[in-house]
């Protein structure tokens, strides 16, 4: 049942209609989810085609998760673009789209948020106050709603990554968190849905972000072990390139904690052009 561009996408536009299709397909059929904010770019491309290689149908959800923002300007600053996001997904050849409203993912007046532990509250999740906890919650829930059998999330939101399958390991749910390459613009610029609003003469400084993160990894591989002079090396290369930077650090790729001796190395990085915030995040110790 692979995707194909004539087929017409299946808009689904609440939990109800979400059930009746998940309902009709059958049993044996391998169900590959992409949870997403839309204002889809080819990011989002490379996991909705992922999901379609290795599953029977792919079926996207786009909902601008409010209880994931810490900033109501930024929340409301989050690009909206339905019918572009159904054209893409249609010729990406995913089976499906589920377009809920705040009221159809959140009935309740009270939403019992999931906790996001420890790690939730470094790096992004520190800057991003209850980020992390809106974040899982709506994943949580939709997991529930789609019954995926595997679930495509990008290698961008590292930290993201990380604490779906922390959370999927602890509510012991069967469901395999396949992680995809970042995808990048020419420069290095990792695709996102806030790209857009950058100005054209900050998005030319935007690559500096990657530059920044492989000058830290050729330090690395030619022989560099202070991490900590590593970070201020970033910090000040991102300074001089007119960000804003809220944090650049080295941890261990498998805990998101501090690195100990032998760790893998993982960079990640939160900064600021003008009123756009970007994060990106690269392996260390890799020949590129
Ligand atoms: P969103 O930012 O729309 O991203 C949806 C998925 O696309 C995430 O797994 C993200 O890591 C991935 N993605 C974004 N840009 C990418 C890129 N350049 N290369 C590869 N993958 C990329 O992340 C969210 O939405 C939300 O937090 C969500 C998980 C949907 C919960 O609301």
């Amino acid at each position: 049942m692979s995707g194909s561009p004539s087929t017409r996408i299946f808009e689904l536009r609440d939990s109800a209609a979400l059930q009746v299709w998940r309902e009709e397909l059958s049993e044996s059929a391998r169900v590959g989810f992409v949870p997403t904010m839309g204002a889809l770019h080819e990011g989002h491309g490379s996991l909705v085609k992922k999901a379609i290689e290795e599953c029977d149908v792919a079926l996207v959800s786009i909902f601008v998760n409010p209880l994931q923002f810490n900033e109501s300007g930024d929340l409301e600053a989050y690009p909206r673009t339905e019918s572009e996001d159904c054209h893409l997904l249609q010729s990406w050849g995913a089976h499906a789209v589920y377009l809920p409203t705040p009221t159809d993912m959140y009935p309740e007046a009270e939403v019992q948020k999931v906790g996001a532990g420890p790690i939730g509250n470094r790096l992004e999740g520190a800057a991003r106050p209850g980020h992390f906890s809106g974040m899982l919650t709506v994943v949580r829930r939709l997991f529930e709603r789609v019954h995926p059998h595997c679930a495509y999330f990008g290698q961008k939101d590292a930290q993201q990554l990380f604490l779906v399958r922390e959370m999927c390991e602890e509510a012991g749910l069967k469901i395999d968190i396949r992680a995809c390459p970042t995808v990048r613009e020419h420069d290095g610029l990792a695709m996102s849905s806030r790209n857009r609003r950058l100005t054209s003469s900050d998005r030319e400084k935007a690559g500096a972000l990657f530059q920044a993160m492989t000058q830290a990894n050729r330090a690395l591989l030619s022989g560099t072990s202070e991490l900590s002079a590593l970070e201020d090396q970033v910090h000040s290369f991102l300074q001089k390139h007119g960000f804003e930077v809220e944090y650049a650090k080295v941890v261990d790729d498998q805990t998101f904690d501090a690195p100990s001796p032998g760790s893998l190395l993982r960079i990640v990085l939160a900064a600021r052009l003008g009123n756009v915030r970007l994060i990106d995040n690269m392996l260390l110790g890799k020949e590129p």
